[in-house]
């Protein structure tokens, strides 16, 4: 998604600017560009392509200034270009944008009079700003009167010609943050883009809009009127976000699993209880607990519906966000909604979030971002611990997810009921071994990592398996194909055979997730069909799965025995190192995978 930076410095700021693109990197991007107001006089840069374009032509053509703006823009209306390229601006005022204006077509028309260089929503924006400022207005008011006239989600950063000491930022449906240095002011689309520069933040409710100088920001609400916001310390890790020695920011997060998981884990129990540290979560009175998320973190609310509903009897929807409130759900004060993401700024998950707000009784969010927007506007925000994750592929993020549901699972039950003491603690136990044994799956990598090669040659892969491992069936072909772009299905096994399995041919390697568990004999049935049809099988199970079924198939990868309920949090390890390495394979930019955001804050 796009990212904006800006900065009243009391040195020179493109580099500061640039730095802070660096930190939006992770957020998908395909141009880039600065502004700067140096003596009252604006003038800017842009580049497509990667961020080292724009340093290149900076150093070149620099950009003095001690104010300025910068952004990396993640194409949505007009493709990847320079024209397209943010700052837009015009002699007076130039504006970085994330978001979509959707009222822009609108606003287009009734600018006719203006000289229009892009295709872009955003130099609406711009145009509207300059027309006001023609009309008088100083800039602080052109730019509050242009948001009036604004539909849709943005946040806004506004530079104007003569305005040395000024940033006039806004924010409604997609995040901002106001930072406060040493005699510098900074704006920033979240807690990364700033950390090197600070960690005292306003966050920006919805609708805000701050006129920001070098003695700090006058932060204005939705209706115009002086609003109060918090100025917090936020500990976003100020060392600067690297590999760690890893080839790839995705590597580093799938090995720091164990790690990350045992802190996840950590944090929900105590004394063989699952305790919940940020506030009351009570299941007692919900008749139905709908699940909605977006990707991975979907697939992650697909594999605990087996778990709430199995451990605790409460029924389960899940669904995807941005389908969700068009179906019309029946949410009733007697629902729990709960909202899974990652990144906490996913624009479907959050409104979805929006619609049952003042229906469902609670609602709930499982976040890795706490001050994200999804969090702050649920009823409890309950946190995964896993670290920042900067790979666009998201892995580490969807077993901590999973960690925290399966300790929601297991309160539900004791609330509801349906498990004793002795059992919850079981349950725990078998838990908190979990990163021992991802670790051991881990150990697995140059294994995978030799057949992969086979799998990069596909043109389709297919995944399959039961229970609570078809989500991540699911899971994994989402993997593969986000960062390899090979056309990959996950499906139920049992389902193969009513369609899929007219793709299965010797040219497709179908990988089958099947840990020794009751289902077990029905999947190797399936994987005999697939077999049958000179399908390459990779079968991933435990020892006595690979004692049963290994007869014929392409490969076996001998995982460690787990109890099967809790499978998927194992299995998913596997299933990002195939990604991985087939995607290593190809070749392809692992973490900033094509058309890919890492946070999509756009419907
Ligand atoms: C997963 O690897 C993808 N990056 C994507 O599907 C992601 O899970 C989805 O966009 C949801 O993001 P969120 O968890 O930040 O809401």
């Amino acid at each position: 998604m796009c990212g904006i930076i800006g900065v009243l410095g009391d040195r020179e700021v493109a580099p500061i600017l640039v730095e802070a693109l660096k930190r939006l990197e992770y957020r998908g991007y395909d141009s880039t560009g600065i502004a700067t107001v140096q003596n009252g006089i604006l003038d800017r840069r842009r580049a497509v392509g990667k961020l080292v374009n724009l340093s290149d032509l900076l150093m070149h053509d620099p950009l003095p200034g001690k104010s300025g703006i910068g952004h990396t823009r993640w194409a949505t209306h007009g493709g990847p270009s320079e024209a397209n390229a943010h700052p837009h601006r015009t002699g007076r005022v130039a504006v970085v944008h994330n978001g979509i204006i959707e009222n822009f077509r609108e606003l287009r028309m009734r600018l006719n009079g203006a000289t229009w260089e892009s295709e872009t929503d955003t130099e609406t924006v711009v145009q509207l700003c300059a027309n006001y400022l023609d009309q008088g207005l100083p800039p602080r008011e052109a730019a509050a009167e242009t948001l009036k006239h604004l539909k849709g989600a943005f946040a806004l950063a506004f530079l104007f010609q003569g305005e040395d000491d000024l940033i006039v930022a806004a924010r409604t449906g997609s995040p901002l943050v106001v930072g406060y240095g040493q005699g510098e002011m900074y704006v920033g689309s979240d807690a990364i883009t700033l950390a090197p520069l600070t960690n005292m933040l306003t966050y920006l409710e919805e609708g805000d809009y701050a006129f920001v100088t070098r003695a700090g920001a006058e932060i204005y609400d939705h209706a115009g009127r002086r609003a109060n916001r918090d100025m917090q310390r936020i500990e976003a890790q100020k060392a600067r976000i690297d590999k760690g020695g890893y080839r790839h920011f995705m590597a580093k997060e799938i090995f720091e699993q164990p790690t990350v998981l045992a802190r996840c884990l950590g944090h929900y129990t105590r004394g063989g209880r699952v305790v919940i540290h940020e506030g009351e979560v009570d299941f007692t009175q919900t008749d139905r607990l709908t699940l909605v998320a977006c990707g991975t973190a979907y697939y992650a609310c697909l594999v605990a519906k087996y778990w709430f509903e199995k451990l605790a009897v409460l029924p389960v929807d899940v669904d995807i966000a941005s389908e969700f409130r068009y179906r019309a759900p029946p949410i009733s004060k007697r629902s729990t909604a709960l909202f899974v993401s990652q990144s906490g700024e996913t624009a479907d998950t959050l409104a979805a979030l929006r619609h049952v707000r003042d229906k469902a009784a609670t609602v709930l969010s499982v976040v890795n971002v706490s001050e994200s927007t999804i969090a702050r506007e649920s009823d409890l925000a309950l946190p995964i611990k896993a670290g920042i994750e900067v790979g666009v592929a998201s892995t580490k993020a969807f077993v901590c997810q999973l960690g925290v549901l399966a300790n929601l699972a297991i309160l539900a039950a004791r609330q509801r009921g349906q498990i004793g003491a002795a059992q919850e603690a079981e349950l725990i136990r078998i838990l908190q071994g979990l990163p021992a044994l991802t670790s051991q799956a881990l150990a697995l990598d140059d294994t995978i990592r030799r057949h992969t090669g086979t799998l990069a040659r596909a043109q389709t892969v297919l995944f399959m398996g039961r229970g609570a491992m078809f989500p991540l069936a699911r899971e994994g072909a989402l993997k593969l194909k986000e960062i390899s772009y090979i056309n990959a299905e996950g499906h139920a096994s049992g389902e193969l055979k009513h369609g899929p399995i007219a793709l299965v041919d010797k040219t497709v390697p179908v990988v089958v997730l099947a840990p020794r568990d009751g289902l077990f004999d029905k999947t190797v049935s399936n994987m005999q069909e697939v077999m049958a049809r000179e399908g390459r099988v990779w079968l991933l199970t435990d020892r006595d799965g690979a004692k049963q079924a290994s007869d014929g198939v392409w490969k076996v990868l001998t995982m460690p025995v787990i109890e099967p309920l809790f499978a998927p949090i194992l299995y998913a390890i596997p299933a990002q190192l195939i990604a991985y390495y087939t995607a290593v394979h190809k070749g392809t930019d692992v973490d900033r995978p094509r058309n890919l955001a890492k946070s999509v804050t756009v419907e």
